[in-house]
């Protein structure tokens, strides 16, 4: 065991920190006030290689690794979390979903726009009434012979007005419960599948999301990901690997907030001194770094197990359970440590503090994590 990164790590994650400095941090209080989605910042994450880190490169991606990903997405989301899980869900649930489980037919038609960056996909499994409780799903898609007859909402659709690929979740025998659902590739503009209002965020309000409606959409058999009924497995195994994504998010904004708190206590004054030389705030320092330390290395080691095809389903929802409190509880003490600024937007830590808050709801609640976590243990 080493804990070193190669020149090749160090490479990519100088150049997404290059690229959060000149390309995120400019326009990100804007986009978070406004709702606007990153369009051009993502338009160039993909130029880059980052929209499909992980795909072979015979099918457009970059073919690296998930250290190099992770590496990434902390580098993205110490800046700016709503084009971060952008990323995420196009890298960790699309790509890898279609690269993993799909056909050759779909990898070449849907896989390779996705990993150039060209298209952005979303994945669409919670519902109005089926959130955690995932095998729930009221879509259904009925099997017409040559093609699904799909109906239903989805709800809290990341990328759902900006995408053009949709992985999505649906009920086609109800009688075989979970073994009864489907993994369609459903594109935009298929008749009868219209785009809902889009959510009015607490965070990662620069992200698009939407409801999505689908009312007799005819979707081609060859569309179905796996065989019939692999589904909600599909989804899960996707999971897995998404929750490394929102792991290594959460570890993003947790640091980005503790870099502007520690930078901000050795700038600010009170008492004749800088604030860092108040013993209070030192020991906060102190607990921020180190939680964050073992947020990383949890986040690392999900990732280094994905890499090395070990069993990771555990690892990862430790990793996102862990990295999201931390992170939570890291923004709300980077606000307390500016005090009065930590309030205002100029700041950024207040936006922090809001967008951590979403790394514990989506991908599983922390309640799920701990539903998968014990159920690893236990088994
Ligand atoms: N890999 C493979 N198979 C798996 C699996 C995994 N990781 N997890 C479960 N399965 C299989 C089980 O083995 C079982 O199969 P068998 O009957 O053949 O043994 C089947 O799936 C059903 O499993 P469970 O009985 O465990 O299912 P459950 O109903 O108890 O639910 C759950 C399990 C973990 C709670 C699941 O429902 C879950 O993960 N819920 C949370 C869903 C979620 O994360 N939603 C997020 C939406 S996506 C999102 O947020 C994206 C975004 O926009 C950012």
């Amino acid at each position: 065991m080493h804990f070193q990164f190669s020149e090749e790590h160090l490479m990519i994650q100088q150049a997404a920190r290059d690229f959060a400095q000149t390309e995120l941090k400019p326009g990100v209080i804007e986009r978070d006030e406004h709702q606007k989605f990153p369009a051009e910042q993502v338009k160039k994450l993909g130029e880059l290689g980052f929209m499909g880190m992980m795909v072979d490169p015979k099918y457009n991606g970059s073919g690296m690794d998930a250290i190099s990903y992770v590496l990434v997405m902390e580098e993205l989301s110490k800046i700016d979390a709503s084009t971060s899980v952008v990323v995420s869900v196009n890298n960790s649930l699309v790509c890898f979903g279609i690269e993993h489980f799909g056909s050759e037919e779909q990898k070449e038609k849907y896989l390779k726009p996705l990993a150039s960056g060209e298209k952005i996909g979303a994945f669409c499994l919670s519902e109005p009434e089926a959130g955690s409780d995932a095998t729930s799903q009221h879509t259904t898609a009925i099997d017409m012979g040559d093609h699904y007859l799909l109906n239903g909402t989805k709800n809290w659709i990341t990328n759902g007005s900006s995408a053009s690929t949709y992985l999505v979740i649906a009920q086609t025998d109800v009688s075989k419960g979970h073994k009864g659902i489907n993994a369609l590739i459903v594109e935009r503009g298929m008749p009868g599948f219209t785009i809902g209002l889009k959510e009015n965020k607490l965070g990662i309000r620069g992200s698009d999301t939407h409801s999505l409606m689908f009312t007799d959409v005819k979707v081609p058999k060859e569309n179905r990901i796996g065989e019939d009924g692999f589904g909600f497995k599909f989804a899960m195994k996707t999971l897995e690997g998404g929750r490394i994504g929102i792991a290594a998010q959460a570890l993003g904004i947790a640091s980005g907030a503790f870099e502007l708190a520690t930078q901000y206590a050795k700038e600010r004054k009170t008492f004749g001194k800088p604030i860092s030389d108040h013993q209070i705030i030192a020991f906060k320092l102190a607990d921020m770094a180190t939680e964050i330390e073992a947020a990383r290395l949890m986040v690392l080691k999900a990732a280094w197990l994905k890499d090395n095809g070990l069993p990771y389903a555990q690892a990862s929802s430790m990793a996102k359970l862990f990295a999201s409190e931390v992170a939570m509880k890291t923004t709300v003490e980077a606000v307390q440590i500016h005090g009065g600024y930590g309030f205002v937007k100029e700041y950024h830590v207040e936006r922090l503090m809001r967008d951590a808050k979403i790394t514990q709801i989506y991908e599983g609640t922390s309640e799920i994590q701990k539903v998968v976590i014990s159920r690893e243990i236990l088994k």
